[in-house]
């Protein structure tokens, strides 16, 4: 796990100048003793799974992809759009993430405005790269050119599938309001392919080795290098590493923390600076939990019996 051995000055300042989360409304008279901590969103598009959860003051916002749509029930454009308007109506005024599906400049601004009406609280989430995964002659700064496209318009965005600090800078930059580092990925991808037998690498920077190259070292030695250490906790170092450098420059954008998998992952988030968490559902559940919770739990319930 990763254990920063301080917050920088820097990082202090910087949430100061972030977002209040559960703000007091009007009249009322409490402070909430987390008005500057990480807000907690729901990755997720079934209603079903966040109406609780938002009901009861857990989640204050919420994350879809087209994967979560699907898994929601879209069959066609029309159905996604009727379940996330629905979800903007149902979460205003906090936000919602809705995700570009068109990769070429021009029709993503326009499916952009398009999303917008679906509500005030909607946020583009528009992915940061891939365009020539897709199609190779498509312009690799198609997401970058539209997240500026947008700021300008004052349409607010989330730069997603973000897996390096130079991603988050450049998505920033361009004037993202939230940036999305995929920490589970990045974690499953390490898991998968990390290979102890190689020199300590750069795969996910694309930095060549060519002295250790063994042919596939681009593709198979997975150690963050910007930070060495673990691969294990590669997501977390890369939060770790975004909020150093969003400190450093007084950089507003929000870092959304997401792709999770498990506990230790959040706790990693927490410790390392994100400014938003967004969880699936099955992983929000186990939160309340812990194995010595439960044992001392039955402990109580059974002793109080002795007053009944
Ligand atoms: C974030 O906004 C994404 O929707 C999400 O976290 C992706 O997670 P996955 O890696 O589980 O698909």
């Amino acid at each position: 796990m990763i254990t920063p051995s301080h917050s920088s000055a820097a990082m202090f300042e910087r949430r100061e100048l972030m977002p209040t989360i559960n703000p007091d409304k009007a009249g009322s008279s409490l402070k909430h003793p987390a008005a500057k901590a990480p807000r907690i969103f729901a990755d997720t598009a079934t209603w079903s799974e966040i109406e609780p959860l938002y009901k009861g003051g857990i989640i204050n916002g919420v994350t879809t992809n087209p994967t979560l749509l699907k898994k929601a029930g879209a069959k066609s454009w029309e159905n996604a759009k009727s379940i996330m308007k629905d979800l903007c109506q149902k979460l205003a005024p906090n936000p919602v993430s809705l995700e570009l599906t068109e990769l070429t400049e021009d029709k993503m601004v326009a499916q952009a405005e398009e999303l917008r009406a679906l509500g005030e609280n909607s946020i583009i989430k528009v992915p940061i790269g891939g365009y020539t995964a897709a199609d190779p002659k498509a312009d690799p700064f198609t997401g970058l050119k539209v997240v500026r496209k947008l700021w300008e318009r004052g349409i607010k965005t989330n730069v997603t599938l973000i897996f390096n600090v130079n991603q988050a800078f450049w998505a920033a930059n361009a004037g993202a309001t939230y940036v999305s580092p995929f920490l589970g990925r990045l974690a499953d991808y390490a898991y998968k392919n990390d290979k102890p037998e190689r020199k300590a690498g750069n795969s996910l920077y694309f930095v060549e080795d060519h002295k250790n190259s063994k042919g596939d070292q681009m593709l198979h030695n997975t150690e963050y290098v910007a930070s060495g250490g673990s691969v294990k906790d590669a997501g977390a170092r890369l939060i770790f590493e975004i909020a150093t450098v969003f400190a450093n420059y007084r950089i507003t954008t929000e870092i959304l923390a997401a792709s999770f998998r498990n506990q230790v992952q959040l706790t990693e988030c927490l410790l390392a600076g994100a400014d938003i968490l967004t969880v699936p559902a099955n992983v929000l559940s186990t939160v309340a939990d812990h194995p010595l919770s439960n044992e001392g739990m039955k402990a109580f319930i059974e002793d109080s019996k002795a007053f009944t």
